[in-house]
């Protein structure tokens, strides 16, 4: 199965998953389950924004950092600059949050609401370097699109 075709299955599944007008944390809750069902990434979650830190939100994956700052770390620097972060080698990035050792790339992308602020972000681990690439930067763009309704 290539990873195309997990995205399109775990997209397919969320999509059934999701509820209309549904509750915030049990919507992201389902689709960190089907991230990581279906990706298999060390870690899948989300952080969500409030006020000027990130707050651990649901994910699958080890225990993580509960507060980030905002504008430090991958997460926070993507959701200070709205843009998704592909980080192939954490090691490198200056300023890295290190919530577990074992992770070696992530990559982190912004949630919007409808008025276009940045609410959440989506987030994912690798236990591998350079896990990443375009294919998910595509599908979870794709996905957080799809989230925009929830706020
Ligand atoms: N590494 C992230 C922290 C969150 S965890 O990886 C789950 C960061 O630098 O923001």
């Amino acid at each position: 199965m290539t990873k195309e075709d997990r995205y399109t299955a775990a997209l397919r599944e969320i999509d059934v998953r999701l509820q209309k007008g549904g509750d915030l944390i049990a919507d992201l809750g389902n689709t960190a389950a089907v991230l990581k069902k279906r990706l298999q990434y060390f870690w899948t979650g989300f952080y969500l924004i409030k006020g000027n830190r990130l707050v651990l939100g649901p994910f699958q994956g080890t225990p993580a950092c509960v507060f980030l700052p905002l504008g430090g770390g991958v997460c926070g620097t993507c959701a200070a600059n709205r843009e998704t972060m592909l980080v192939p080698d954490v090691g490198k990035f200056p300023g890295h949050i290190v919530c577990d050792t074992n992770s070696k790339s992530e990559l982190c992308v912004p949630l919007f609401d409808g008025s276009g602020s940045v609410r959440a972000v989506l987030d994912m681990d690798s236990e591998f370097l350079d896990a990443f690439d375009g294919t998910d930067v595509k599908y979870c763009e794709r996905l957080a699109a799809r989230l925009t309704g929830m706020w």
